[in-house]
């Protein structure tokens, strides 16, 4: 993901702030409201916790079908290529989703912010679960479905970061200490970290809507 400095992610705060989300389709406004429903409306790091475990399942979910794309190319070398391009892109969004989960299990960790084990690792497997295989079935049936739907999830996750930085004003001065700084890198504050999460999703999700327009592989 493209590293910015602390005044470019404050202004890609501002832009995404300013920016309405996306028409979110019928089956993405279903997971926002079961996420609403179970977690509150409240944005927590642990909701967004949830939100990092579930992120990662589509891009596993596209590595699995390229895979056996690949499988079946059959000598077609360049439409090989391809599809493991596509693989290589799946599988570093995949790790990027995976640093924001590792980071924010740290901070509740840090913060001993008490979760219960029905809230947060039963459910967020089943939802993981359910979000993989529509995903996945999507991706069967039509990739630009499936990119759709990664894309409503990104944008949200995009406002979502950058909504609870504005309503934290106090992190601005909080420092951020991780053991993850070698993989994700240093941040000035807080508040800085979470900008450039936001960020992240809105690369994930402008990925996505590049993709949804490309035709299918043949
Ligand atoms: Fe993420
Ligand atoms: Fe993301």
């Amino acid at each position: 993901m493209g590293t910015l400095t602390p005044e470019q992610r404050l202004a890609e705060q501002g832009v995404t702030l300013a920016t309405p989300r996306r028409p979110y389709s019928l089956a993405a406004r279903l997971l926002f409201a079961t996420l609403d429903a179970v977690y509150g409306k409240d944005r927590t790091m642990s909701k967004l916790k949830v939100l990092e475990l579930v992120a990662r399942v589509p891009y596993q979910a596209w590595e699995q079908v390229s895979y056996i794309a690949i499988t079946h190319t059959q000598g077609r070398t360049e439409l090989a290529r391809r599809i493991h391009d596509r693989v290589v892109e799946a599988r570093a969004q995949q790790d990027n989703e995976q640093w924001h989960l590792l980071i924010l299990n740290e901070l509740v960790d840090q913060r001993g912010i008490p979760e219960d084990r029905l809230h947060f690792t039963v459910l967020p497997q089943v939802l993981a679960f359910i979000y993989y295989q529509l995903s996945w079935v999507l991706f069967i049936i039509r990739p630009a479905w499936s990119y759709r739907l990664n894309a409503s999830f990104e944008d949200h996750a995009e406002h979502e970061y950058m909504e609870l930085v504005k309503e934290n004003p106090e992190w601005e001065n909080e420092p951020f200490e991780t053991s993850f700084a070698h993989d994700y890198g240093t941040y000035a504050s807080l508040a800085d970290l979470f900008r450039q999460i936001g960020y992240d999703e809105r690369v994930h999700k402008e990925e996505s809507v590049t993709r949804m327009a490309e035709p299918r592989f043949s």
